[in-house]
């Protein structure tokens, strides 16, 4: 965040009015990192300057911002990773200053949409089982699944104790040695798409998700964000 005038970042965090802001500082209330400052129009950087107004210190309502990213192949989801492999965060850093985190998690080796944000409320909203965000993902498996394979799949299947939620699945193509898949689940379990379909013997080759709940990837090229309409988010759960 640049440097605004001081009785403007005061307004802004809702302390007072401009006005009234302007009278605390012409009247010593308000201090900069510990220092009392009486000049109005001093320019504060709120990110890295303490400002206390009348003992206590502001809490500035961080900007939210929501990014889709087509994650590549090889980048973890993680904030940090201490093998040193790289980080999907590293990939929007030209887009924004505010520290964002991934939505959920997608495999090292899937591609695709992956959404990233500061607000952590709406993150944790999204991810709860109760909002059932649908996930689609187009997969590329070994071989040709049978016709009831794939109802199998869309039933739900046994895995790991707990029976799977339904599936939706369509063929986009299809030959004797590999076929490709749309699967839309509404889960987010670890591996799961994988391990569905590792499960009934056609084990996954490749897997993209091409669409969070109704935001789809698009053309967005593979390592590209872009920074999302607050109104796109509400497709999220449509
Ligand atoms: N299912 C998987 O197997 N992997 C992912 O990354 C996401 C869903």
């Amino acid at each position: 965040m640049a440097a605004e005038r001081l009785q403007k970042i005061l307004a802004q965090a809702g302390v007072a009015s401009r006005r009234a802001a302007e009278e605390l500082i012409r009247q010593g209330k308000v201090r900069v990192d510990g220092q009392v400052i009486t000049e109005l129009g001093t320019r504060v950087d709120p990110s890295r300057q303490t400002i206390c107004c009348e003992g206590k210190p502001l809490t500035l309502a961080e900007e939210k911002i929501y990014l889709l990213l087509n994650k590549p192949v090889g980048y973890v989801t993680t904030a940090s990773d201490p093998q040193g492999r790289p980080v999907v965060t590293t990939l929007v850093k030209h887009l924004t200053a505010l520290r964002v985190f991934p939505v959920g998690r997608l495999d090292l080796d899937t591609e695709g949409a992956l959404l990233l944000t500061n607000d952590g409320e709406l993150a944790q909203r999204i991810q709860h089982p109760s909002f059932e965000v649908r996930k689609s993902y187009e997969a590329v498996v070994a071989g040709q699944p049978a016709r009831d394979t794939i109802f199998r799949l869309e039933q739900g299947i046994e895995l790991e104790g707990r029976r799977t939620w339904p599936a939706r699945i369509r063929t986009l193509a299809s030959t004797k040695k590999e076929s490709r898949l749309e699967i839309t689940i509404h889960e987010g379990r670890k591996r799961q798409v994988r391990k569905m379909f590792a499960a009934v013997g056609h084990p996954v080759l490749r897997l993209k998700r091409i669409a969070y709940g109704g935001l789809l990837l698009g053309g967005l090229p593979t390592g590209q964000a872009r920074i999302l309409d607050p109104r796109e988010l509400a497709r999220i759960f449509g």
